[in-house]
């Protein structure tokens, strides 16, 4: 089976920068390269979704130039690729607490989401200052907020706290993929992600391409989701839990 909705911890950058003696920023300008791939890979093979753990919440405590430098790639990145996601159909979208974010690059964003908003193809999500803790807590006291009095009436429950949550609308992700051989989840999507089927490669992020995703879904489609039933139910046509 097809994932409906892949996301990509991008992994790597650093390390395979410093292989070849180069700073850290030559390493994430370089997974830009892997970026396009990925892309291009799921316009492709008709992939609904494809999500990119751009930068979190923690990243903000890196080198300045660091992270300054990763401000203007993904600006770079907007402007160059935003006529390839008209021509392909792609809808652009970020995620992410934006109030840390750069006037500027929030308003790239913003300017590229509303000129791709029509498109019926791919779509294209970038987490941007995001952690799975922050859009937890962001969606309660949302919820608080918007029911001030109802309490204790008022109960959070599932659906409630999945049209809360900032990725309300986009399918639970099918498969995610980690590179450079970390085995963590890293405060991404912690709440979107129970019944997302892991798959840990070694290949570090500006090396991973088209065939490194292929291998990737090849795996997954060969996985038995059972979301708790047994074998048998799943055979039988009893569904799962989403
Ligand atoms: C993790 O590698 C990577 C990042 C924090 C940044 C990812 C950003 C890009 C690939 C830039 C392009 C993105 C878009 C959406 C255009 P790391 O720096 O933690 O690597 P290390 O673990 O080897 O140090």
């Amino acid at each position: 089976m097809i994932p409906k909705h892949i996301t990509i911890i991008m992994d790597g950058n650093g390390r395979w920068a410093k292989k070849i003696g180069k700073e850290r920023l030559f390493g994430h300008q370089a997974g830009a390269e892997s970026v396009r791939s990925c892309c291009e890979y799921a316009v492709e093979h008709g992939i609904e979704y494809l999500s990119l753990f751009a930068f979190s919440e923690e990243n903000w405590g890196r080198p300045s130039d660091e992270v300054s430098g990763l401000m203007s790639l993904m600006i770079k990145s907007i402007i160059e690729e935003q006529p390839v996601f008209m021509k392909n159909n792609i809808r652009f979208r970020a995620i992410g607490d934006m109030s840390r974010v750069p006037e500027d690059v929030v308003s790239h964003i913003r300017e590229c989401e509303k000129a791709t908003g029509s498109n019926t193809g791919l779509t294209l999500i970038v987490f941007l200052s995001y952690s799975g803790k922050w859009d937890i807590l962001q969606a309660v006291n949302r919820f608080v907020e918007e029911n001030a009095g109802k309490f204790p009436e008022m109960k959070m429950d599932a659906d409630t706290m999945n049209r809360y949550l900032s990725t309300y609308g986009i399918p639970e992700p099918d498969l995610l993929i980690r590179t450079s051989g970390e085995m963590r989840i890293s405060n991404y999507m912690l709440w979107q992600c129970a019944y997302t089927e892991f798959y840990f490669t070694d290949v570090l992020w500006p090396d991973f391409r088209k065939e490194n995703l292929a291998e990737a879904i090849s795996v997954f489609s060969k996985r038995e989701r059972r979301y708790g039933k047994t074998g048998d139910q799943i055979k039988c046509g009893i569904s799962g839990s989403n």
